[in-house]
C-alpha cells in the first residue's frame, strides 16, 4: 500500500520524538505500522525554532513559574502537517492535564478519524491561543484532554497512551476482533461500562487455590451470566456504580 493511501496518518509533535518514535515501534502498533493499516510520523518540534539554541518556550505573560510554549513556533508545526495531508478534517489532540478526561469512548471517537494530530507540551504547557485558534477553524476538531487526574511532565507518554488505545482500534489492527468485544469498557451503551470478570488457566489448583467450579462445566450459558455478574460486582466494588 503506498502513503497516500493509508487511511489513518497520525502525527505527533514533540521536543523528544526519538522516545515517541522508539516506543511505538516496539507494539503492536509498531505491526500496524509496518503493514500498512496506519501511518504515524513523530516529529521533532525544535526543527521549527528560529534561533541558534532552537528555543520553543518563552515566560508567561503575568508571571509565575514555568515557561510557556509559543503559539508561533506550534502555529507552523501544526500547518506543515496540514499542508503533508490530504485529509479533509483534522482532529487535533492537546494532552494535558486540564482537558478532559480521556475514555473509551473517546478512544472509538478517535478511531474513525482520518487525521490526528497530537501536539505534545511541555512545561508549563502551550499558549492558550493555539487551541482557540484551530477550534475556530473549520477544517479542525480541537480535542483537549488528560488520561488521569495526575500531572505528568509532558505531554509525550499521554500521547502513547491515547495512540495505543486508538489504533488497536482501528480495523484490522487486532488479529481477533473478538477479542475487543469482551474487555473492560467495552459500552453497552452510550455512557456504561462494565469493568472485565476475572480470567483463570491452567493448572485448575495453584498453591491451594481453585478455578470457580462453574468455568469447569462447559456449560457456556450460565459461563455468560456467572462473567456478567462478577463484572457488575467488580464494577460496583471498584468503581461504586453499576447499571443496576
Ligand atoms: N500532561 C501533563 N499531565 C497530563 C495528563 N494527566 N494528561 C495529559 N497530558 C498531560
Amino acid at each position: 500500500m503506498k502513503s497516500n493511501e493509508v487511511a489513518h496518518h497520525i502525527d505527533v509533535y514533540s521536543i523528544f520524538p526519538d522516545y515517541v518514535h522508539s516506543a511505538l515501534q516496539n507494539s503492536l502498533i509498531g505491526k500496524a505500522w509496518q503493514s500498512g493499516l496506519i501511518e504515524i510520523g513523530s516529529h521533532d518540534l525544535r526543527g521549527f525554532a528560529k534561533d541558534l539554541h532552537r528555543t520553543v518556550d518563552d515566560t508567561p505573560y503575568g508571571g509565575g513559574a514555568g515557561m510557556v510554549m509559543m503559539p508561533t513556533i506550534w502555529g507552523e508545526a501544526i500547518d506543515q502537517s496540514v499542508e503533508f495531508s490530504k485529509a479533509k478534517i483534522h482532529d487535533l489532540i492537546i494532552p494535558t492535564p486540564a482537558g478532559e478526561l480521556f475514555t473509551q469512548k473517546k478512544a472509538e471517537e478517535l478511531s474513525r478519524a482520518e487525521h490526528i494530530i497530537i501536539a505534545c507540551g511541555r512545561y508549563e504547557g502551550i499558549d492558550a491561543r493555539v487551541s482557540e485558534y484551530y477550534q475556530s477553524q473549520p477544517n479542525f476538531r480541537v480535542h483537549e484532554i488528560s488520561i488521569g487526574d495526575y500531572v505528568i511532565n509532558g505531554g509525550e507518554a499521554a500521547a502513547l497512551v491515547m495512540i495505543e488505545a486508538i489504533v488497536r482500534l482501528i480495523p484490522g489492527v487486532i488479529g481477533n476482533p473478538d477479542s475487543l468485544l469482551e474487555e473492560s469498557h467495552t459500552l453497552l451503551d452510550d455512557e456504561e461500562a462494565l469493568l472485565e470478570y476475572p480470567s483463570y488457566t491452567k493448572p485448575a489448583i495453584w498453591r491451594g487455590l481453585g478455578v470457580p467450579e462453574i468455568l469447569l462445566s462447559g456449560h457456556h450459558g450460565k459461563i455468560a451470566q456467572w462473567r456478567l455478574e462478577r463484572s457488575k460486582e467488580r464494577t460496583r466494588k471498584v468503581r461504586g456504580l453499576t447499571r443496576e
